[in-house]
């Protein structure tokens, strides 16, 4: 186990913030901070040091590849989780008769990217709802048949922090010749995903918030055996793997002639965020450091005793309690107002305007002390309302 004195050290934020949003972003650590520094230095000396961001950009997708379990020719990076699932969105080539489905704890991406496509290719998007803030296997179950070609779900919501277990939902997808696809930007970091453990067909993934990683840098795990089948979002120099040049002078590729990467690598096709990749190296770098499954056992138990006390104080959660993410959302009237109360006094978490909920995502940097304060501060602010109001 790693010394929380050390872990606190490492993000400088936290000296004099409450935070407990990592859900929305996690702060920078030190390590994450200098090595998007490196990038720049490098860059200041050599300019054109473009092997070594190639060096770097492997390694961190071995990086990737070890902590979900995967192989690094599985992995591709990407802008956004958007991306990700984009190319899936693609690839799939729906139409009429065909089917998607969904819930109502997913991200706005999804909800945008398949309601649009849907209108205009003529499939069906099925969404399924959330009953107190859980979606069971068989409401789940009674959505899909075999028209469905995909089930797409975030792994945690980042609503309320709603946790699928995805080995169920793939068993599901491919007994109807189904794919899953999970974004798993609220999960991976704060719990531990392996894919073949769970067999998923895709990971999306962005890097700002469990992860400890940038911002606009995202990974996307597609099985090997689905990569001929979903074809990149674009074409560019970056998916050549060996160049062959035409007989002229010009030094044009001759594409017939040249050889392509057919791994995830073709999804990149052009220059990528290489700083946020060498910071996403430094981030992966501590996550393993202080090692994923201690970063869980502690994100939960956090998670957990500010359920239990949210529940003792008869706030209603959102969350259901017993499920393993980093994230608990609750009911409370007036949030915009708690949330300002809340800044005031140096605590950040999320609240969602027009909906009286609040959000707060606790990660393995906090301590058992900031949930309670958190805590304090909420009944402190209920009591003061009661007393103005009274
Ligand atoms: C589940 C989930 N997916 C995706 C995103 C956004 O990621 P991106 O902008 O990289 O697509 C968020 C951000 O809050 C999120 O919570």
């Amino acid at each position: 186990m790693p010394q929380s004195g050390f872990l606190r050290n490492e993000f400088p934020t936290l000296s004099n913030l409450t935070f407990l949003n990592t859900a929305f972003c996690s702060p920078v650590a030190t390590s994450v901070y200098e090595a998007s520094q490196l990038f720049l230095d490098e860059r200041m000396a050599t300019p054109d040091a473009m092997r070594c961001w190639d060096e770097t950009t492997e390694e961190t997708r071995e990086l990737v590849a070890r902590l979900i379990g995967a192989d690094a020719s599985e992995i591709a990076f990407a802008t956004s989780a958007a991306m990700g699932t984009n190319i899936v969105a693609e690839g799939l080539s729906l139409g009429p008769g065909d089917n998607v489905v969904l819930d109502n704890l997913a991200y706005p991406t999804d909800t945008v990217l398949w309601l649009r496509r849907a209108d205009e290719r003529g499939f069906e998007v099925r969404t399924v709802g959330n009953v107190g803030g859980l979606v069971t296997l068989d409401a789940v179950a009674n959505a899909v048949d075999d028209n469905t070609k995909l089930i797409s779900v975030s792994e945690v919501s980042y609503i309320n922090g709603f946790r699928y277990q995805l080995r169920q939902l793939a068993e599901l997808a491919h007994a109807h010749g189904a794919y899953l696809l999970s974004d798993s930007t609220q999960s991976v970091g704060a719990v531990r995903l392996k894919v073949r453990d769970v067999d998923v067909d895709f990971v999306t993934c962005g890097a700002y918030k469990w992860l400890l990683g940038p911002v606009g840098l995202a990974f996307f795990y597609i099985k090997r055996e689905l990569q001929g089948r979903f074809p990149p979002l674009g074409f560019g120099w970056k998916q050549i793997s060996k160049y062959a040049y035409s007989d002229d002078r010009t030094k044009a590729p001759d594409v017939e002639r040249c050889s392509f990467f057919d791994d995830a690598r073709q999804y990149e096709f052009a220059s990528l965020n290489t700083q946020g990749v060498y910071a996403l190296r430094a981030a992966l770098e501590l996550v393993e450091r202080i090692g994923l499954e201690w970063i869980e056992q502690r994100t939960i138990s956090l998670n957990r005793r500010l359920r239990a006390q949210l529940s003792e104080q008869g706030f209603e959660l959102f969350t259901p309690s017993e499920t393993k993410s980093g994230i608990t959302t609750f009911f409370v009237e007036q949030e915009a107002s708690l949330l300002e109360y809340l800044k005031g006094r140096n605590v950040a978490v999320t609240a969602r305007t027009d909906s009286e909920q609040v959000r707060v995502s606790p990660h393995f940097y906090n301590t058992e002390d900031e949930v309670d304060l958190f805590v304090h501060h909420l009944l402190d602010w209920s009591q003061s309302r009661i007393s103005s109001e009274a």
